[in-house]
């Protein structure tokens, strides 16, 4: 990849859209070279000549269909949409990596490590998920994600609880039942800047993955 990586926003009109837009525009080593979304009359096709890497924060029911169409033209992808089916991914030719993360917030990435690590000790395990109303999967793709870590040491399934409501942004609560106690991990993003640092990182990334698709941003942490 040259020094300044070219950067297109797949939803760019969105409410992370907008976010990562901006994180681009204030990164010296990134370069906001296209902004596809419906709302701006301007199609992912119509931006992916100018681009090395497109981000990808649309709908569940398009996310699929982007990223095929970036590994298809040869440009990298980093997927923040959830709530579709990634499988076609993993089948699709490859001319290009794609990079998927559930949750770009490195506190939440902490979140789900930790559950993880706890479901070995305190086997009853709740997991409460609180998003705001316009989201339109159910259970959060974080929560799932939490849920599969946790059963791979319990070996059995974790019931997840979806709150929509105005005003929450994205919040998630692990809670554990013991003999006369509880342990709940909690993590809350405040704000959208909060997913921006995983975002940028897996940018530069995405180029240089050592297998693809590659889900988790754990995997680019130290
Ligand atoms: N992975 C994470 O860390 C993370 C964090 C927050 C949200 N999300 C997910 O990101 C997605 C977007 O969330 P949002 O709150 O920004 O939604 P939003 O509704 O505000 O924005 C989505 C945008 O995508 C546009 N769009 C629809 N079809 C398109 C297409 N074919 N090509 C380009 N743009 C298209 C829409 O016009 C809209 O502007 C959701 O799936 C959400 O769950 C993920």
């Amino acid at each position: 990849m040259s020094a300044q990586v070219r950067v297109g926003v797949a939803g760019a009109a969105g409410k992370m859209g907008q976010a990562v837009c901006a994180a681009v525009d204030g990164a010296d080593d990134l370069v906001l070279a296209g902004r596809a979304d419906p709302a701006l009359g301007t199609t992912l096709a119509e931006i992916l000549p100018a681009v090395d890497v497109v981000v990808d924060f649309t709908r569940p029911d398009t996310a699929l269909a982007n990223a095929l169409a970036c590994v298809a033209a040869g440009v990298h992808v980093v997927i923040g949409t959830t709530g579709f089916d990634i499988e076609p991914l993993r089948a699709a030719e490859r001319r290009a990596n794609v990079f998927i993360a559930p949750n770009f917030a490195i506190g939440a990435v902490l979140m789900m490590r930790f559950a993880q690590e706890a479901a070995r000790h305190l086997p009853k395990a709740e997991i409460i998920e609180l998003h705001h109303d316009q989201k339109l999967d159910a259970p959060s793709g974080t929560a799932a994600r939490t849920a599969s870590l946790m059963e791979q040491e319990l070996g059995h399934s974790v019931p997840i609880h979806s709150v929509r409501l105005p005003g929450l942004v994205a919040h998630q609560e692990v809670i554990f039942g013991g003999q006369g106690e509880t342990l709940t991990i909690r993590h809350d993003s405040l704000s959208r800047e909060s997913f921006m640092p995983g975002v940028l990182l897996a940018v530069r990334r995405v180029g240089d993955l050592p297998e693809s698709p590659l889900i988790g941003l754990e995997h680019l942490l130290g």
